[in-house]
């Protein structure tokens, strides 16, 4: 698919991964609408891609809420039109192990509200916004795609038992609907990043980061504009769908 004049929506478009892609398929001419929570961050990546000459415009929405996200998706259709392509890449991490133990006693354990948080974000938000998607994409009779950002995580990852098993699912959705919607010409694509120089990395430790640096193949971190290309892929490939493209360096969890 050519994206030129056609309407994108990027969740957590306001930084990082999200705005790298908005950057590369806005250069190509899409339209794009940042979906995310705040409309201060929103608002000054809509100047900043509007400098650039991109067409885009910010709608505020938890992509884990239901009718927020239904509301969104109709500000989309009414201000823009109804959506060719959408990037499920909103996402967080919440840390821990699932259980730490001392001597034979457990200590800590993750809590339901860290599992619940994530798997809310990171996948029931991709179903939410991929179902609205969807709708939009059948109902005006035009084909699009569904990109959605899983993570090196998906295979599983110490301390990350909800944000890996959030990850995993959302590569299950990207196979499910690619069976699903092909026969309404409607495409999907996993991008999967290894670590990825953003403000969500940042917050790791520099120790621990300079580790992981180290062990990848290509021994450095990689740049957001990487995974956009592989976002880029997708739309444009027009015999891709269903399946994840790995974008890591050559990491291995
Ligand atoms: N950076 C990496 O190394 C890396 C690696 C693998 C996968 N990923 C995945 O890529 C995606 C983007 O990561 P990033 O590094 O750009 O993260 P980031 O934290 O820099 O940006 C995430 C964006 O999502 C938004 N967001 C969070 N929760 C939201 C919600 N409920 N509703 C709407 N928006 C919400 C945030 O406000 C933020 O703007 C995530 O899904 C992440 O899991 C990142």
């Amino acid at each position: 698919m050519q994206v030129d004049k056609k309407v994108v929506a990027i969740t957590g478009g306001a930084r990082g991964l999200g705005f790298a892609i908005a950057q590369r398929l806005g250069k190509q001419g899409a339209q794009v609408a940042l979906l995310d929570m705040s409309a201060e961050a929103l608002d000054s990546a809509v100047s900043s891609l509007s400098a650039e000459g991109i067409a885009a415009q910010a709608f505020v929405v938890n992509v884990a809420d239901e009718q927020s996200v239904q509301r969104a998706f109709a500000d989309i259709a009414e201000r823009m039109g109804p959506v060719s392509g959408c990037v499920n890449n909103a996402g967080i991490t919440d840390d821990g192990l699932l259980i730490k133990a001392k001597e034979g006693v457990v200590e800590k354990r993750m809590t339901l509200s860290s599992w619940q948080r994530v798997l809310d974000v990171n996948l029931t938000g991709v179903f939410l916004c991929g179902r609205e998607a969807a709708t939009q994409m059948v109902e005006a009779g035009h084909e699009g795609v569904i990109v959605n950002i899983s993570s090196i995580s998906r295979a599983g990852n110490m301390g990350q038992s909800n944000y890996a098993a959030a990850k995993a699912g959302v590569h299950a959705l990207t196979v499910t609907w690619g069976k699903e919607l092909a026969r309404y010409g409607v495409r999907t694509g996993t991008v999967a990043p290894g670590f990825i120089e953003t403000e969500m990395t940042a917050s790791m430790r520099p120790d621990m980061l300079e580790k992981i640096a180290a062990s990848v193949p290509l021994k450095q971190l990689g740049e957001p504009d990487h995974i956009a290309q592989s976002v880029a892929f997708i739309f444009e490939n027009d015999y891709f769908t269903a399946r994840i493209i790995e974008c890591d360096g050559g990491l291995r969890l």
